[in-house]
């Protein structure tokens, strides 16, 4: 970076800190405070040891192996046959809270030692600890997929090194605002990127290359032509990651413990989530459209807008209310004056089907007439310095005492405190400033990493707990809703997180600028995000903060519809957003988009459902449809949502046709039913109102189409292809039914075999089937003849039908 780039990126960041002028004396004051703490309580000095030395002696177990070196200690321990967990002896262990699952079922581990070292295997997965610490990940058939180099652990820190082969492709680390294949990331003068592990508060703006972001995880893929692998670090320490020709992973501190599994991509992530807990499945309505702006100041304010969804006819699930609906920017409180009838006003909300959700911050007004701030410090809720004085740092309601999620008692305690805004009809809580956010004139935005954090009683300081902070807020939340609100499902959007975010909350990408290079970064962040098991995000439609023009809004919209959260947000100094706010044709072309969405749901419902069993993203990247197609490793401007659709979204100004990259096999243009056959790449039209949508041939998509379960069936070319229907109420815990697809191609026609399972009623007013690719002539529903309309067939019910 130039001299010129450093100051103007210094007053930048000047600038942003004090964006609110009023809060400008106590963010100094903060700043000076928390530096003057940072001083006087270092971390401790550790002692530690260059490399582990040579391998002494190794005790055979039934679960792996365990090694002694001359300065140090590793054990290897199979979870599963294709998922290892190592320990290099470490001063303190991680508190489990990424972990899920803790027993795995008994495994025969095979040991054998040697010249080269000792030998662990399962026969599916080979670990080689050699006798100088490099520790060897092979498959089954001894091929090397992760070489390490023997840890450095000085000053209470570690380093891993990694080799990387060339064609080697990394993805994850949480949320990023990098390339899809981290490896191509670079800083700002060039170099490789230093992706740093430290939630971050962007303070109302960020584009393209801002890191870190508010959720990071130490979790990386890694692709090769020989097969993928996937390593979790369970440290939630500060860190840097950098991709050379070594992966280097530096932590801070705690323990270098962490987990390895071999497989594809997929089964990765089933593993994963196996250990770090799966999505539950969310309310169908929170894959609807939700409304969000920084200033819907009035109750009166929002119910324009909800009339406005329905003047303009078009679907709304939930509108959010940003920080304008508290009182004076307290938690759990609604300003009376601007919000009188809140309660009322949810129950005429609900019954248009449209869900309040409501902002949350945890930061509570250090103000002694304040009910919850006594209760917390009698309580002892608050984090303190070493030398027990609360830690008091500036948010927006002025000076804020910040709860200690990390003490069981704490969670417990916050968690009883959504009671009010429960009773007053809010569905779910938006739980943002989370990284803890502070305001500062300078350096970290964050607490003073002395600060002590209970860490279930053992004792942390928030070098460790920082990272944990917005995931144990979730969880407090999440604990909260399943008791307070039994009967229905979790809503619950998280901007910070770590590793097992997934099992209590939502995601979005915070505070990104409103600019082509945003919404184009968008595609990535999402699909880094499930690659790290976390498979419910999306952005601020548009950009948070500045003003998008039309076509930006509108191929923001394009794009949003297709991924998991579709919410519009805007900052308050952004003039005000929402779907008809450009005119035509902006305004059709976003209602139709927004349409398809709700078309979509019995699709998109489904893959919520694969999530919640399987753990495994809805929106993945290309190469989840042709794993072994090397052209499709970096793809980051297109993406498939579940197995049948490919998205290409359009995220270039002036851009009226693009490039599509195809994935192996036959692929159909959702619009006009073009058959293309891939692998290879072509371009096509991306005229303003559309983009280009591809469905795979073999897919029977599932869409909702004027009350009747719609059945597209598109023709393969050969073979059977299996597929599934999920259905249920929407929400809460009742019955669901399974709806079992055989689809396969007889000859010149296609057969269709349908059966449930579960005492859901079938909720459609029936069935409509509609064909893609072969021209049908005549239908058989159940064996008997039937009359084809032509577009479409319909029927109340079916088991099988053959169409040719
Ligand atoms: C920061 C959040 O990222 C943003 O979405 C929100 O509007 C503002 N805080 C105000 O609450």
């Amino acid at each position: 970076m130039s001299i010129i780039q450093k100051i103007v990126s210094k007053w930048q960041y000047f600038v942003s800190s004090f964006f609110y002028l009023g809060y400008t004396q106590k963010a100094l004051q903060y700043s000076f405070w928390r530096d003057g703490i940072e001083r006087r309580f270092p971390p401790p000095a550790l002692q530690g040891f260059e490399r582990p030395g040579k391998l002494l002696e190794h005790r055979t177990e039934s679960w792996g192996v365990h090694c002694r070196f001359e300065h140090s200690e590793l054990t290897v321990r199979f979870l599963a046959a294709d998922l290892v967990r190592c320990d290099w002896l470490s001063e303190q262990l991680p508190v489990p809270y990424a972990i899920a699952r803790d027993e795995w079922p008994a495994l025969a581990v095979e040991v054998q030692a040697g010249a080269q070292g000792v030998e662990a295997t399962t026969g599916a997965m080979r670990v080689r600890v050699t006798p100088d610490g490099r520790v060897r990940f092979a498959d089954a058939d001894g091929q090397t997929l992760r070489e390490e180099l023997p840890p450095d652990h000085q000053r209470g820190g570690w380093v891993h090194r990694v080799s990387l082969a060339e064609q080697e492709r990394i993805y994850g680390l949480g949320e990023r605002a990098a390339p899809l294949n981290l490896r191509l990331a670079r800083d700002a003068g060039g170099g490789a990127t230093a992706f740093q592990m430290w939630n971050f508060d962007m303070a109302g703006r960020y584009g393209p290359g801002a890191d870190p972001l508010y959720i990071s995880i130490p979790l990386y893929i890694s692709l090769q032509p020989q097969g993928s692998y996937l390593v979790f670090y369970e440290n939630s320490f500060p860190a840097a990651f950098t991709f050379k020709q070594e992966a280097v992973a530096a932590f801070e501190g705690g323990a270098l413990r962490y987990y390895v599994g071999i497989g594809p991509v997929e089964k990765l992530l089933e593993r994963y989530t196996e250990l770090t807990g799966r999505p539950p499945l969310p309310p169908k309505w929170a894959l609807g459209y939700h409304q969000s702006r920084w200033g819907y100041e009035t109750e009166a304010a929002v119910r324009n807008v909800a009339q406005a969804f329905e003047a303009n006819d078009i679907p709304v699930s939930a509108i959010h209310l940003d920080i304008d609906v508290m009182d004076d920017f307290k938690a759990f409180t609604i300003d009376p004056k601007r919000f009188p009838l809140l309660g009322e006003f949810t129950r005429d909300l609900a019954r248009r089907g449209v869900r309040l959700v409501s902002i949350l911050n945890p930061a509570i007004k250090a103000d002694p007439d304040l009910p919850i701030f006594r209760d917390g410090m009698e309580r002892k809720a608050f984090v303190t310095t070493p030398n027990a004085q609360a830690v008091i740092a500036p948010v927006w309601p002025g000076w804020c005492a910040f709860p200690d999620f990390s003490d069981p008692e704490v969670r417990h305690w916050w968690s009883e405190q959504y009671r009010y805004l429960l009773s007053l009809g809010i569905a779910g809580f938006w739980h943002d400033m989370n990284e803890p956010a502070a305001f500062v004139a300078w350096g970290d935005r964050s607490l003073p990493r002395p600060t002590r954090h209970s860490m279930e009683g053992r004792g942390g300081d928030h070098r460790e707990a920082h990272n944990l902070y917005g995931l144990l807020q979730a969880r407090a939340g999440y604990e909260s809703l399943c008791t307070f609100r039994p009967e229905v499902r979790p809503f619950i959007v998280s901007r910070a997180g770590w590793a097992g975010l997934q099992r209590y909350a939502w995601t979005w990408t915070g505070d990104t600028e409103s600019s082509w290079g945003a919404l184009a970064m968008t595609v990535a962040q999402v699909l880094e995000l499930g690659l790290c098991g976390i498979p419910y995000s999306g952005p601020d439609t548009g950009g948070f903060r500045g003003n998008p023009t039309s076509e930006l809004y509108v191929r923001w919209m394009q794009l949003s519809a297709f991924l998991p959260f579709f919410r519009t947000h805007a900052s308050n100094d952004a003039r005000s957003r929402a779907p008809w706010t450009f005119g035509e044709p902006s305004l059709g072309i976003a209602r139709a988009f927004i349409k398809l969405r709700y078309r979509l749901l019995p699709y998109l419902y489904t893959l919520c459902w694969e999530a919640s069993r399987r753990g495994i993203p809805l929106v993945r990247p290309l190469f989840w449809a042709d794993p072994g197609n090397k052209r499709l490793w970096d793809i980051d401007d297109a993406f498939m949502l579940g197995d049948a659709l490919a998205v290409y979204p359009v995220v270039r100004e002036g851009e009226r046709a693009r490039e599509v990259v195809l994935p192996a096999g036959r692929w159909y243009h959702f619009w006009d039913d073009q058959v293309l056959e891939g692998p290879g790449s072509i371009r096509l039209d991306a005229p303003i109102e559309r983009i280009p949508l591809l469905v795979k041939a073999g897919s029977v998509l599932p869409m909702e189409e004027d009350g009747h379960l719609a059945l597209h069936l598109y023709a393969p070319e050969s073979g059977a292809f299996a597929g599934a229907i999920y259905e249920d109420a929407g929400d809460g815990y009742g019955a669901n039914r399974i709806e079992r697809l055989r689809f396969s191609r007889r000859g010149e026609g296609l057969v269709l075999e349908r059966s449930w399972e579960g005492g859901f009623a079938f909720p459609y007013r029936g069935v409509r089937v509609f064909v893609h690719g072969v021209h049908v002539g005549r239908a058989r529903v159940d064996g008997r003849q039937t009359s084809w309309s032509g577009e479409y067939l319909q029927v109340d019910s079916f088991r099988t039908l053959e169409l040719d």
